[in-house]
């Protein structure tokens, strides 16, 4: 009795321990964010949680109008690793308004606004006076890797770098896609922190939604940017969040296994895993 008692006790607590569900933190601006860029747009981390079931809780810390920088400069970054409970997974996703260079006498709401980085994909940086404060400005993968680094080092089980979302493939009239500079930049900086082996991984998250709305065809595409060509309808911020999960599950990361969905189901929808090579650090 006593003994039984005993085992069933020692029993519960090891399926507590293993019934822990891993959040997923996601950093990024508006075509991420809750409410994505207002005025009944979304943003695609809204409907992520629906790929993952009860297998993981998504915490949606994207922001509108936020870069690299501002993320970073903000301190939304150390929000999350002041949350962040070992076992999690950071998704970074950053680069459309990560673009040009960082000005002097910006404030908050003139000029770069303060989210430019320096250019560069290396240590370059920049000095500038952004709302009265110098500001020492480092480029895009230098803001990426050094989150990343301090997100595995509080014992995250992993970080994804994605790369930004396209605009509205079918804006001139005609399919056209091509991979911007932070997309290749999100690369870099995955491959420099070590890529898979050091539960590092890119999901090539622009390619998947362009291949994903160029199955969809123009007109509904088109309908689905109600604002302008970059912040989506729900229903697109959808498709954009089903893109995410088919490039995590076309790569080698673990937590495509915590994934509800079937690959075959995702890309009978969404279209096929995208060619991809031992370089690719998916
Ligand atoms: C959003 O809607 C508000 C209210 O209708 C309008 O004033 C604003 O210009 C819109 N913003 C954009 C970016 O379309
Ligand atoms: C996400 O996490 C942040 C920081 O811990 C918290 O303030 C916020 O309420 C969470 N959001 C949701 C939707 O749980
Ligand atoms: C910046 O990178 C260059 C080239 O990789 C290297 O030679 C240099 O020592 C680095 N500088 C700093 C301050 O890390
Ligand atoms: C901003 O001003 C400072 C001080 O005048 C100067 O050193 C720096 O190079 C300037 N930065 C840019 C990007 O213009
Ligand atoms: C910057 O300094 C000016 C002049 O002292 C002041 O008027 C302004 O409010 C300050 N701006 C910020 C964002 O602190
Ligand atoms: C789209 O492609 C078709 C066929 O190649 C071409 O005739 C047409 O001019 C193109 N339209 C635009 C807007 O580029
Ligand atoms: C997975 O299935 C759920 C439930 O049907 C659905 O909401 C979600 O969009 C699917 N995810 C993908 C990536 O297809
Ligand atoms: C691997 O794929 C990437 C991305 O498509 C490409 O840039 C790279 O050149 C390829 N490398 C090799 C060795 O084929």
């Amino acid at each position: 009795m006593k003994l039984q008692s005993m085992l069933a006790c020692l029993l519960s607590t090891a399926i507590v321990v293993s019934a822990k569900v891993s959040t997923i933190w996601l950093a990024g601006d508006s075509t991420t964010a809750p409410d994505g860029g207002h005025n009944g747009t979304e943003g695609w981390g809204q409907y992520l949680k629906y790929s993952f079931g009860d297998q993981a809780v998504v915490n949606n810390s994207a922001y509108a109008g936020r870069s690299a920088r501002s993320f970073t400069r903000e301190g939304r970054f150390d929000k999350i690793a002041q949350a962040l409970q070992p076992g999690d997974w950071v998704v970074i996703e950053f680069g459309i308004n990560d673009a040009g260079a960082p000005q002097n006498g910006s404030t908050s709401t003139t000029g770069d606004k303060g989210r430019a980085d320096c250019p560069g994909a290396g240590n370059q940086t920049c000095t500038v006076v952004f709302n009265n404060a110098t500001e020492v400005v480092q480029t895009f993968p230098t803001y990426v890797k050094a989150t990343a680094r301090k997100f595995l080092d509080l014992g995250a089980a992993g970080v994804v770098i994605a790369e930004q979302l396209p605009t509205n493939v079918w804006e001139s009239g005609n399919y056209s896609y091509r991979s911007p500079i932070f997309a290749y930049y999100s690369q870099l900086a995955t491959l420099e922190l070590g890529g898979p082996a050091s539960n590092v991984f890119f999901v090539q998250h622009g390619g998947y939604a362009a291949q994903a709305q160029r199955l969809l065809g123009k007109t509904v595409v088109d309908a689905n940017y109600p604002m302008d060509h970059t912040h989506t309808a729900p229903f697109l911020a959808d498709v954009h969040s089903q893109a995410f999960v088919l490039g995590l599950k076309c790569g080698t990361s673990p937590l495509a296994n915590l994934v509800v969905n079937a690959t075959a189901r995702i890309e009978q929808a969404r279209g096929p895993c995208l060619p991809a090579n031992a370089t690719l650090p998916i």
